[in-house]
């Protein structure tokens, strides 16, 4: 795991926004952090990278926000409101979490994967081609510190 300290919403977003410059089609982004720790933040930063203009509000009941017209299509997921794996299947998000068709950044990833539970009917831990884990950290009132794994673009 890679750790960057950030000291103002803007480093937050300046991370994200280098992320989305560099993200390669399939790649799924799972972040984890308590409420109000950034982690929209950081997807306001993934939108700036990709070239999209619109401006990137938390998806509310309908769970994913689709922002087209970038490098990249980006998905942004946010799954508070699902407390088991089975509700983002019923809810049809499967998808964009096994293999977007773009990137999608996901908020509470740990809905999903209670991390290595999960496993596919071949018994391989469920993960996408492309994944990148995000943990948001509150330090202070302004400082987080934002640890993730890095397997490539
Ligand atoms: N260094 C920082 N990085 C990111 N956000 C910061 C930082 N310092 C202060 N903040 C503030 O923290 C808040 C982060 O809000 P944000 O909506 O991104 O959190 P969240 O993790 O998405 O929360 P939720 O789980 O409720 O969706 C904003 O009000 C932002 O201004
Ligand atoms: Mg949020």
């Amino acid at each position: 795991m890679v750790t960057f300290t950030s000291h103002n919403p803007a480093q937050t977003m300046a991370l994200g926004e280098s992320w989305g410059r560099a993200a390669a089609q399939g790649l799924v982004l799972g972040l984890t952090g308590e409420l109000g720790a950034g982690k929209t933040q950081l997807v306001k930063g993934m939108a700036l990278g990709l070239g999209i203009s619109a401006r990137v509000t938390s998806p509310s009941f309908a769970l994913v926000n689709e922002y087209r017209g970038g490098r990249l299509d980006l998905f942004h997921l946010d799954l508070y409101r699902l407390s088991h794996p089975d509700q983002v299947v019923a809810a049809g998000l499967e998808d964009y979490l096994d293999r977007p068709p773009g990137v999608a950044v996901v908020e509470w990833i740990e809905r999903w994967f209670q991390e290595e539970i999960r496993t596919s009917q071949r018994g391989q831990p469920r993960r996408p081609r492309l994944y990148r884990r995000v943990l948001i950290e509150v330090v202070d009132e302004f400082t987080r510190r934002i640890s993730y794994e890095d397997s490539g673009p």
